[in-house]
């Protein structure tokens, strides 16, 4: 069985990577900002409640590591979106963002390193999105934040990797969650106009996601470290 911790693991696509992680037999831990929709899971599932924008207070990991052991993977998947053009953006919501989606995403890896490096390493994946791969309108705090992600992860890729940490991306791009939903009900028009720009004509869904996290997690992604892996049905080849 193995430990898997996810950030973020309480709700839209986290809460699904928690279900595949268990549907593989793994021990799941959640650390989020609130428990979200954990209560319909039902499995081995141990919440821990934190507040990631403290970013640089990683006793959360540590106190997890010390109850199970060895933390086998690492998902960095806490984050939030900040819909604003960079001219409008306020320097707190501008720290918050990068609080959230970089700052303790870094910690964390910094401090897996610190904890398990003498005791074989684990498999970091650290998610990203497509604007960590090319520009989104008025998300410049996010796209950012989300560009930074792929630094972090090229950085742990090759300064961990001899310690046998394994660190990856998942880019994911247009996903059916409650949020797109909700945003896209409003403006069905935009919704056909984004599966028109989308190669494989629809968009996906947070079991893809989770797939491909479960797989660079796993140890049939043994030689891969360093890759954003975009999980956009070709969105953002370009088309
Ligand atoms: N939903 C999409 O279509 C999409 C597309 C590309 C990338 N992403 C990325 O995937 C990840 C998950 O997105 P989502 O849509 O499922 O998000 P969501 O808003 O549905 O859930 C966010 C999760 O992060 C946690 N979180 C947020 N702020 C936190 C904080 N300060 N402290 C601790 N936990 C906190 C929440 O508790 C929740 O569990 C994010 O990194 C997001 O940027 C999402």
């Amino acid at each position: 069985m193995k430990n898997i911790v996810i950030t973020g693991g309480s709700k839209g696509l986290g809460v699904e990577q928690v279900r595949r992680f268990l549907e593989a037999g793994s021990k799941v831990y959640v650390v989020a900002n609130m428990r979200g929709d954990l209560d319909e899971i039902d499995g081995d599932v141990v919440y821990k409640e934190t507040d990631l924008s403290n970013w640089s207070d990683t006793s959360w990991l540590e106190e997890i590591h010390a109850e199970c052991g060895h933390i086998d993977g690492l998902v960095n998947n806490a984050g939030m979106h900040l819909k604003k053009a960079m001219w409008d953006v306020e320097p707190a919501e501008l720290d918050l963002v990068l609080n959230i989606n970089v700052k303790a995403m870094f910690a964390a890896c910094g401090a897996l390193v610190r904890l398990q490096k003498d005791s074989g390493g684990g498999a970091i994946v650290n998610i990203s999105s497509m604007g960590g791969l090319m520009g989104l309108q008025t998300a410049a705090a996010y796209v950012t934040a989300k560009t930074a992600v792929l630094g972090i992860t090229r950085s742990m890729a090759v300064d961990a990797a001899p310690f046998g940490f394994r660190t990856n991306a998942v880019c994911p791009g247009f996903i059916d969650t409650d949020m797109t939903r909700a945003i896209l009900e409003k403006d069905p028009a935009r919704r056909v106009k984004i599966e028109g720009r989308i190669p494989g004509g629809k968009f996906g869904t947070a079991r893809n996601v989770a797939n491909a996290i479960h797989f660079l997690i796993s140890d049939e992604a043994e030689h891969i470290n360093g890759v954003a892996l975009p999980v956009d049905n070709g969105f953002s080849i370009g088309f």
